[in-house]
This record gives structure tokens, sequence and C-alpha cells, in this order.
């Protein structure tokens, strides 16, 4: 990779950054790998212009960040490597989709829903119309450090019940229910529990995790106090305040940290096709 004229511009006065004058390699320095570090744990997203990957080199950058863990919905696995979930509204010639459409359009953070959470995603573009709105991020940093000092002490020891699903959409004909799994894919799922509050393990900052998604309650306390409690954390940490939406075109490489943020796909256009590859990164252990 070479690095020489590495640029990183902040994309918003909320989060994000994007990195030019980069080319990634599956063989990356050090230094570089620090720098991109350095600015996802800043920017929260961090885009990375104008890349040529072939499916290794998009596992070898992953991998510098952690375990790759493939998605549950394995029918959408890349040929190559099962790491890569393939993104996409197209389909064959027998009308059968060739990736995973309409996914994650709600606010949600990935992996939540199991024991050992995401600690990033990484998409890359692969076939994307010119005036492609991207995935809305909101800042969870920032969307607890705005909270009361009260707020801050109630939510303090809470933690949350998670479990695979979209909890303000159940409709499996809906375009925003998580997306379906078969009856396999269920099996797999459990409850896991996280603290409603996250310490970064990376840079011990505070965030609010999760509260729109996977929660579907809360340890110890009453389902409709917890759901009350739930929304009002989610109406709060999604305002536009907290929010920002990039673009991204065909050969960006998007990352983003899935702790300090909630993030919702957009809901694009079935008729002009649009397709990503995804990879999602483990943290190192449990939350508890
Ligand atoms: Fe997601």
């Amino acid at each position: 990779m070479r690095n020489d004229d590495m640029t990183i511009t902040p994309l918003s006065d909320v989060l994000g950054a994007e990195i030019t004058g980069v080319t990634i390699t599956a063989g990356m320095a050090d230094a570089l790998f620090a720098a991109i570090e350095e600015a996802l744990h800043r920017h929260l997203v961090v885009i990375i212009r104008g890349q040529d990957l072939a499916p290794s080199d998009f596992i070898a950058l992953a991998e510098r960040f952690g375990r790759p863990e493939p998605h549950v919905i394995d029918q959408f696995h890349h040929p190559a490597d099962p790491n890569i979930l393939i993104l996409s509204n197209r389909k064959d010639e027998a009308g059968r989709p060739m990736g995973l459409a309409d996914g994650g359009s709600y606010f949600h953070t990935d992996y939540s829903y199991l024991a050992v959470p995401a600690r990033c995603t990484l998409l890359y573009g692969i076939e994307l119309p010119d005036d492609n709105a991207g995935t809305t991020f909101a800042d969870q940093r920032a969307a607890y450090a705005a909270l009361d000092d009260a707020t801050k002490e109630r939510i303090a020891p809470l933690v949350c019940r998670h479990h695979y699903g979209n909890r303000d959409n159940l409709d499996l004909g809906s375009r925003t229910v998580a997306s379906p799994l078969t009856a396999d894919q269920q099996a797999k799922m459990d409850w896991e529990r996280h603290p409603l509050v996250r310490t970064h393990p990376h840079t011990g900052r505070k965030s609010l995790y999760a509260v729109s998604g996977s929660s579907f309650g809360i340890d110890g306390m009453a389902d409709d106090e917890a759901l009350a409690l739930l929304d009002e954390l989610k109406e709060h940490s999604t305002g536009s305040r907290f929010c920002h939406q990039p673009t991204y075109k065909k050969g960006d490489v998007v990352i983003w940290d899935n702790c300090s943020l909630l993030h919702c796909a957009p809901l694009v256009d079935p008729a002009v096709p649009r397709t990503l590859w995804r990879i999602t990164v483990k943290e190192s252990g449990p939350t508890l």
C-alpha cells in the first residue's frame, strides 16, 4: 500500500471522514493501517475512495481490524470467501436474488444480537448509481454525552436483552423488517445481553449501545417500562443533530465503528442496480 499522498478530510461537523491518496493492496504498511484505525476511532466512519480490490484484498484489509465472521444469511456469501456478504438488488435470469436486498434499513448496529458483537463493518462499492445515497449514521458517543446527568446515572447499570430482529417492525412482508431467516438460521439465534452504556474497547469513550434494532428488554425491568426507556433513548440518539448520510461510489471502501454508532441502510429504487460487498469484523470478546 502506498500512502505518500494520504489526505483525511472530515465529511461533516458530526461524523465521518474521507481518505484519499492511498491504494489498498494485500500487503499493508503498519503505519498506514495505524493512520486508518486512528481516523476510524476519531471520525467513526471512514471512506477510502477509489479502490480496485479483489476479494482477497478486501479480506486482508478487514483482518487488520480483527476476526471477520460470516453473516448468518449464508445464501448470499461470496463464492470466493464466506466472510464476504453480497448486498445487491440484482436478480439472475431466473428471477432469483443475487444478493441480500433491503438489509438493515432501520437504525441498528451490526451483530448486537451476538454474544461477541461487531467491532467494525466494511463495505466495498461494486456497482452504485451516480446519485447514490449511502447509509445514515447516528453518533451514539455524542448522543450519550448530550444526556443530562440524572439520565446518565439512571442508565449506567442497565443491561439490555438482545435478539436478532428489529423491535419496531416484525412484519416479515415489510422492507424495514430485519432480513428474514430460514428455520435453520433462526435456530442459531439466542438471547444475548449487553450493557446499555458501552465503554469503547479501544478509546475508552462511552456511548449508548444498540438502543434501536435488536434491544427488546432490560434486565430487572418490566417490558413496558424498558421499551418506553429504549424508545425515548432511540428518539434522542437518532435526532438529526447526531446524524450524517455520506454518499459513496463504486470503488469506495466504507468502514464504520459499531460500538459508537447506529446506522440505517437506505431503501433504494429496486429498478436501479446497486451491489456492494460487506465484511463484518468481531470485537475481541463479550461485552459483559
Ligand atoms: Fe447493518
